[in-house]
């Protein structure tokens, strides 16, 4: 019995472990020239490890590879690329401080005569793939000058502009907006009309539904199935992701948010008043209420994250007030919002939040611990409640709480961060992109998780570019453009398509 046409790239009986998990369990993998393979499964079900085999960054302990038909390995990612493999892995792995066309070219730099890189040709190529990909941003830029959306399309350029015969994206879409995601899926149907093979890694199950052809389901390091997409419903695809019947899979709304909450009356746990930032923010006034979630809407840079930042100290302004549960907060100083009561979960988890040193309980801990010590001492006892009632309810997948956090899969670490709001014991949580990389089951729970904290009277600034997640999490949005407040939404008005209205028009909400 053979499926499909021959493959370009096999994987057959791949295993690999790491101390005290087995991530991959004799997993054979098949992609043919010009399918877009949906590779799926929870978090930590073994995706970015076949991905790290199948590259050269890990080694398998058993099994092999093939490619065209031939025996392969590949000891670097380096030998990978060389043989056609190129690969978006899912952190960002390019250097922040180079330029964006030093980035683009990185390995492949047009050089003179002496051997010189010429950076008038770098540039010239580099913007011209830019370009390529409908963006327009000055290449000669450092790269971590640029929001995250923008830092993943140059990954994504760099990664469909190297000559290759097969295409391995890991999480592409989750820092992009839906226009964005327009344009990568037009570059990777360009890429299957190439005969190109593409590798989808996504949690999101209707972005698989529009590009992909077959797909393959990873549970707990094991093959659960693999197939043509199309014939498969959704509802059979959450089953065997999460490995439960399907009649145990029911379908609600997208969302688990249970609908509207009752704010309290009271005064507001926040509120931003008149707050601007240079370039960025103008006059941005919010209020949060007692048990209230409030939507943040509008696209890329129109200062949705430069808001929750400013509110949580994380990110200094010109002129404003904001004051957390009645407090006055200083501008500029975490602490002292984390003191007065605001939690932020960062966009940017890499940059801005996970010590990968620290152990997943240190991780959590490390926001909480003024609130878990009395004069300085800590209870450890407490700590480890805390810990360990986060940890199973957003099912975090490690093997201990003592493991180290950079051993955790992408989708488990961002867990951890969310945790580490969490245990604050915040009043007011300002949650940018919660449920980014998280899978379908766990993001069912972290959502019930904010509807339960509002109805404890918790105040909820919610950031998602999730439209759905937004409109079905949200009591009111307040829509943002270009730095400044164009519209709020509330009660029956919060739907997409009046907020995609507000972001478009941006001179108000009716019309
Ligand atoms: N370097 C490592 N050291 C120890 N354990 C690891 C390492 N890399 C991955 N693991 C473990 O292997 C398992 C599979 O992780 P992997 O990153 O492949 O998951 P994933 O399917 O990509 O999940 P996600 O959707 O969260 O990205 C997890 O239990 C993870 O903790
Ligand atoms: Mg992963």
């Amino acid at each position: 019995m053979t499926d499909g046409p021959a493959p370009v790239l096999e994987a057959r009986g791949i295993s690999k472990g790491f101390p005290g998990v087995l991530a991959l369990d004799g997993v054979s993998f098949r992609l043919a020239a010009g399918e877009v393979h949906a590779l799926v499964g929870e978090n930590g079900a073994g995706k970015s490890t076949l991905i790290k085999v199948l590259t050269g960054v890990h080694q398998p302990d058993r099994g092999e590879l093939r490619l065209h038909g031939g025996q392969v390995s590949f000891g670097t990612p380096l030998e990978a690329q060389r043989a056609g493999i190129s690969t978006i892995y899912q952190e960002v792995n390019l250097v922040p401080q180079m330029s964006v066309a030093h980035n683009l070219l990185l390995g492949r730099e047009p050089r003179g005569r002496l051997g010189v890189i010429d950076a008038s040709r770098l540039n010239a190529l580099a913007a011209d793939l830019v370009a390529g990909m409908g963006l327009r941003l000055d290449v000669r830029r450092p790269l971590r000058s640029l929001g995250m959306g923008a830092q993943q399309m140059v990954a994504l350029a760099r990664a469909v502009s190297i000559d290759a015969r097969v295409v391995i994206m890991d999480e592409p879409t989750s820092a992009l907006e839906p226009r964005e995601v327009d344009t990568l899926f037009g570059v990777i149907s360009d890429l299957r009309a190439q005969g190109i093979a593409v590798v989808y890694v996504s949690h999101r199950l209707e972005e698989l539904y529009r590009i992909c052809d077959r797909v393959t389901v990873l549970r707990d390091g094991r093959v659960a199935h693999t197939g043509p997409l199309g014939e498969l419903e959704r509802v059979k695809l959450i089953a065997l992701m999460l490995g439960r019947d399907t009649t145990d899979v029911r379908l609600r709304g997208q969302t688990e948010f249970a609908g509207r909450h009752t704010a309290k009356n009271g005064q507001p746990v926040v509120e931003a008043r008149a707050l601007s930032r240079r370039h960025q923010l103008h006059d941005v006034s919010i209020r949060v209420r007692p048990g209230e979630v409030v939507g943040l809407g509008g696209l890329l840079g129109a200062g949705r994250s430069e808001t929750a930042k400013a509110i949580a100290g994380a990110l200094p302004f010109d002129g404003g007030a904001v004051v957390v549960a009645g407090h006055p907060v200083r501008k500029g100083s975490p602490s002292a919002a984390i003191r007065a009561g605001a939690s932020l979960l960062p966009e940017d988890r890499k940059a801005e939040g996970i010590v990968p040193t620290m152990s997943v309980r240190d991780n959590i801990a490390l926001a909480a611990l003024p609130r878990l010590s009395r004069a300085g001492i800590v209870s450890e006892a407490k700590l480890d409640r805390v810990v360990a009632t986060l940890m199973s309810r957003l099912r975090i997948k490690a093997t201990s709480p003592h493991q180290k956090v950079s051993e955790l899969s992408g989708g488990n670490q961002q867990k951890v961060l969310l945790a580490r709001s969490l245990a604050t014991g915040a009043k007011v949580l300002l949650l940018d992109e919660p449920t980014r990389g998280i899978d379908v089951g766990a993001k069912a729970e972290v959502q019930a998780l904010i509807d339960e904290l509002a109805a404890e009277g918790l105040g909820v600034l919610l950031i998602s570019s999730d439209l759905e997640e937004l409109v079905e999490g949200s009591d009111r949005v307040v829509v943002l453009r270009d730095g400044a407040v164009v519209g709020e939404l509330s009660g029956d008005e919060v739907t997409e398509e009046a907020i995609m209205n507000a972001i478009a028009e941006g001179g108000g909400v009716d019309g």
